[in-house]
């Protein structure tokens, strides 16, 4: 079956597609063949949706205990596949907390290589970060609290270990973030109702049923075509809604596939928040494209007795069935949705230039590799800079990278080459930046990260992170 699967497609990855042939405007206005290409022999059940983490409440403080450990899992057929877990067998329990919440996390590392959790999205001090300063040592426990302290948003965590992110994701580690305030109840919010974590991943997998990771420098270095995709831990699942309107919080967890998501009837859907927050208005869109480490949430209204599938464009594949049976009424969406988001300019703002560029065997930010003893970038804290990020692209290696910065929400303030999408409005904290683009943000940051404990920034193409293309900054 999986064969079958593998001869639909390309060898070639969205991320390098983004970059090589086909202009991302291309991809992005791509008409795909779906409907006829859904996997109909494939259903593998309800989409299941991540439980909530539970908390005990001491001192005040909401209390989570988390364990990453080794794990198997059945994803097809009779075998089964070594995977890696939090508080389960594969990916994590999702955390739900409120704006002002005081949280205390206690997370244990029970498996035999060494770990981080990194909250990606969340404005927390450098040593609450779980960057790869935090490391968690084998069988031990990394205690961290913290006040949630920023808007409503979809924001994630996952392991941050040097060299290793990338691994250590494939096999399993990551789950959702939610943050909750007065203004996402404009928006569906009932979990696993109306409000759906969607995290979509690509895996490969071996005969025998193990997943594939990384087997050579190309894959490295172009990112890797997994051929079976996974929506929140299943292949292919079939989701039912209850109600008309369904907000949608699309996470790309994939380690360096692309993905151009909409649905094989065509229809309109809502685009309501990016990483870091709710957007001012809902904005009408039938496509979205997510790179690895970003979120959308859009909010789609169904009809009764309908059957369609979440679709991507770039792979034409359909990663999730939807049937609609009778439906619950919803109330529409207000036309204003939440403030809008944007950073005051300092005074005499600073520039700062990032390029990216590929060699052999190696990634790189201003011709550097990534070095944990090295600081990079000292920024001074509440002060606005401009972060301008360059894709140099090279005639060897033309490639999109999503550029990730720890501790913050940023502005999209201009992209030389495309326009700023809807989805890329409001608070951001990854953006795509492809092949020769240019693209200047406005950062300002509110927490600390001294040099024991710096913050990161670096492209969320896990296997670049790995090869390197990541530095170090602090704020102070
Ligand atoms: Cu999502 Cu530095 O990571
Ligand atoms: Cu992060
Ligand atoms: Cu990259």
């Amino acid at each position: 079956m999986f064969r079958r699967d593998f001869l639909r497609f390309s060898a070639i990855s969205a991320t390098a597609l983004l970059a090589t042939g086909c202009k991302p405007e291309e991809g992005f206005a791509f008409d795909g063949l779906m409907g006829s290409q859904s996997r109909e022999s494939e259903e593998r059940g309800a989409l299941p949706i991540p439980p909530l983490a539970e908390y005990t409440k001491t001192e005040g403080k909401k209390s989570f205990d988390l364990e990453v450990r080794a794990a198997e899992k059945n994803f097809f057929g009779s075998k089964m596949t070594k995977t890696f877990g939090v508080n389960g067998d594969f990916l994590g329990p999702t955390i739900k907390v409120n704006r002002g919440d005081k949280v205390w996390f206690n997370v244990k590392n029970s498996l035999s290589e060494k770990t981080t959790i990194h909250w990606h999205g969340l404005h927390v001090d450098g040593k609450n970060d779980g960057g790869p300063h935090q490391v968690i040592p084998v069988g031990e426990s990394w205690k961290t609290d913290f006040e949630i302290d920023q808007r409503a948003c979809t924001a994630w965590y996952h392991p941050h270990q040097m060299d290793r992110t990338g691994y250590q994701v494939y096999m399993g580690i990551a789950g959702f973030f939610l943050i909750d305030d007065e203004e996402s109840k404009n928006l569906p919010h009932e979990y696993g109702v109306d409000d759906i974590p969607l995290v979509i991943q690509d895996r490969r997998f071996s005969q025998d049923g193990e997943f594939r990771y990384i087997s050579s420098m190309h894959d490295r270095m172009m990112g890797m075509a997994g051929d079976v995709f996974l929506v929140n831990g299943a292949i292919h699942p079939t989701f039912e809604p209850k109600n008309e309107r369904v907000r949608l919080r699309v996470l790309n967890g994939s380690n360096s596939r692309i993905y151009t998501l909409g649905f094989d009837n065509k229809q309109e859907f809502d685009v309501v928040a990016s990483d870091g927050g709710i957007l001012e208005r809902p904005t009408k869109m039938k496509k979205i494209l997510v790179s690895p480490g970003e979120r959308v949430e859009i909010v789609v209204k169904f009809s009764k007795n309908s059957a369609l599938n979440l679709i991507d464009y770039m792979s034409e594949t359909s990663l999730m069935k939807i049937e609609t049976k009778d439906l619950a009424t919803s109330k529409e969406l207000p036309e204003k949705l939440a403030q809008p988001f944007s950073i005051t300019p300092s005074k005499n703002e600073k520039l700062r230039v990032f390029d990216l560029s590929m060699g052999r065997g190696v990634a790189l930010i201003n011709n550097k590799q990534m070095s944990i003893s090295r600081i990079d970038e000292e920024v001074e804290i509440g002060t606005s800079e401009i972060w301008r990020i360059r894709n140099n692209q090279s005639m060897m290696m033309r490639m999109a990278h999503p550029f990730h910065i720890h501790g913050c929400s940023f502005e999209i303030l201009k992209r030389e080459g495309r326009p700023i999408y809807a989805f890329e409005k409001g608070a951001k904290d990854t953006v795509l930046v492809a092949s020769g683009e240019v693209v200047d943000v406005r950062v300002i940051f509110h927490k600390r990260a001294d040099k024991e404990n710096p913050y990161m920034y670096h492209c969320h193409n896990l296997e670049h992170e790995d090869l390197g293309m990541m530095g170090q900054f602090t704020v102070t």
